[in-house]
């Protein structure tokens, strides 16, 4: 029977970023993926990377191309009663964000993982988890038309929101928290150069639109909508027309236009599973925890898990001392608890939740007290750029 480490399922920036700082510090495992190599690598998700994980990913040796295309940013602004706002991220924080599209981070991780050698099993099938809360654990995956057994010693669930790790764990076991939001985001990606050279977050009374970029000739651009609607009740030129009228008219009136790429609907949803560790099971990134992309902290969460639980694994292979694992779900969740209060209060400041007109004013005073409050502006921007990782002992 085949023999590993850690067993880790999913293949997306939490597996992978896993997978190569295992790697680096001589920890053997195997990524097991549900999907295609050419579906994980092109999934459409966010673009603004923390600082922090900008630094785990040099860490994780795989920054060379992400420091030359990545774009950094000092600001965003925010758009509501026909003006912008401009948000000095770094004067206010000393700090910067990156926007570099989290399918490029997946595309490099995919090629450093390659180059190294890794285990990777992309369309394994009916992935089972069994014995995590003995210390021999097990992985029952189909490949190939044959059925494999994987011995190891820990088991790391990166497998999404979807994923079977947490579905195996008995509902008795863990709380989930969950709050589903009466809407969704519309995006676009299209080749056109970005309106503004910074991220613009807008509130309007038709609802919230968000002007972001992949690279100075690449455009993501969303307006939110209704949770019933379908993409093809959207031709580009209905996103645009709608897209222009959530946006200050300066804005609007140097928007570039062009033909969609891409465009698909997400919903908003925020969620938590506690505790984190399950005997030797350890869940990770989207597997534990969604937040809504307003405060742009998914993937940058997914990463600040892995730090910790690679340092733990890392510790416990070194010394063989599990103290830093056993604290993984108390250090992971503070900071997940903290990102969801920003992510839901930066959603519910933004976004249209009803007609009612006392709602939109209760807004615009928050929005306008942001702007003639440095200590409102530095509390938004202190989160938006990512709090300080806690010391793990
Ligand atoms: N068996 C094997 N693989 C699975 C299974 C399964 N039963 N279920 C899901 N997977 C795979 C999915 O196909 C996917 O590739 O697990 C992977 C999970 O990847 P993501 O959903 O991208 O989650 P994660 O790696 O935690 O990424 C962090 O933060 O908010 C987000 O957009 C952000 O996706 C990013 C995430
Ligand atoms: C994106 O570029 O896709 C993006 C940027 C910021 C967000 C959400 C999404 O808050």
């Amino acid at each position: 029977m085949a023999r590993t480490q850690v067993a880790i399922i999913g293949a997306g920036p939490s597996g992978l970023l896993l997978s190569q700082l295992l790697h680096l510090n001589g920890i053997d495992s195997v990524v097991l993926e549900r999907q295609s190599r050419e579906y994980v690598a092109g999934r459409i998700r966010a673009g603004v990377l923390e600082h922090g994980t900008v630094e785990l990913l040099l860490e994780a040796r795989l920054g060379e191309r992400m420091l030359r295309e990545r774009l950094v940013h000092d600001g965003v602004a925010l758009g509501f009663s026909g003006r912008s706002l401009r948000i000095d991220l770094h004067a206010l924080t000393g700090r910067s964000v990156s926007v570099y599209g989290q399918t490029e981070v997946t595309k490099d991780l995919i090629d450093a993982r390659i180059a190294a050698g890794a285990k990777l099993v992309y369309e394994a099938s009916d992935v089972a988890i069994e014995g995590f809360d003995t210390s021999h654990p097990k992985v029952r995956y189909r490949h190939e038309g044959r059925t494999h057994e994987l011995d190891c010693d820990f088991i790391a669930g990166c497998d999404g929101y979807h994923g079977v790790c947490r579905q195996t764990v008995p509902p008795g076991a863990m709380r989930n928290f969950e709050r589903i939001y009466p809407f969704g985001w519309l995006g676009i990606l299209a080749d056109v150069p970005p309106v503004s050279h910074e991220l613009i977050y807008s509130n309007h009374a038709r609802g919230f639109a968000l002007c972001s970029m992949r690279s100075p000739t690449r455009s993501r651009y969303y307006v939110q909508c209704g949770l019933d609607e379908k993409v093809e009740a959207w031709p580009d030129e209905r996103f645009w027309d709608e897209l222009k009228l959530r946006l200050p008219e300066e804005v609007a009136a140097s928007m570039v236009t062009g033909p969609s790429i891409e465009k698909s609907i997400a919903p908003l949803r925020s969620f938590v599973v506690e505790p984190l560790r399950f005997g030797q099971l350890f869940l990770v990134g989207d597997a534990a925890h969604i937040v809504p992309p307003t405060g742009a902290k998914g993937l940058n969460l997914a990463a600040a898990d892995v730090r910790v639980l690679y340092r733990g694994l890392v510790d416990f292979y070194r010394t063989g001392s599990a103290r830093a694992l056993e604290r993984y779900s108390e250090i992971c969740l503070r900071r997940i608890w903290k990102a969801v209060r920003f992510s839901w209060w930066f959603t519910s400041i933004m976004h249209k939740f009803s007609d009612d007109p006392f709602a939109h004013r209760l807004q615009l005073a928050e929005l306008d007290y942001l702007s003639g409050s440095t200590a409102a502006l530095t509390s938004l921007a202190e989160n938006y750029v990512g709090l300080p990782f806690e010391a793990a002992s």
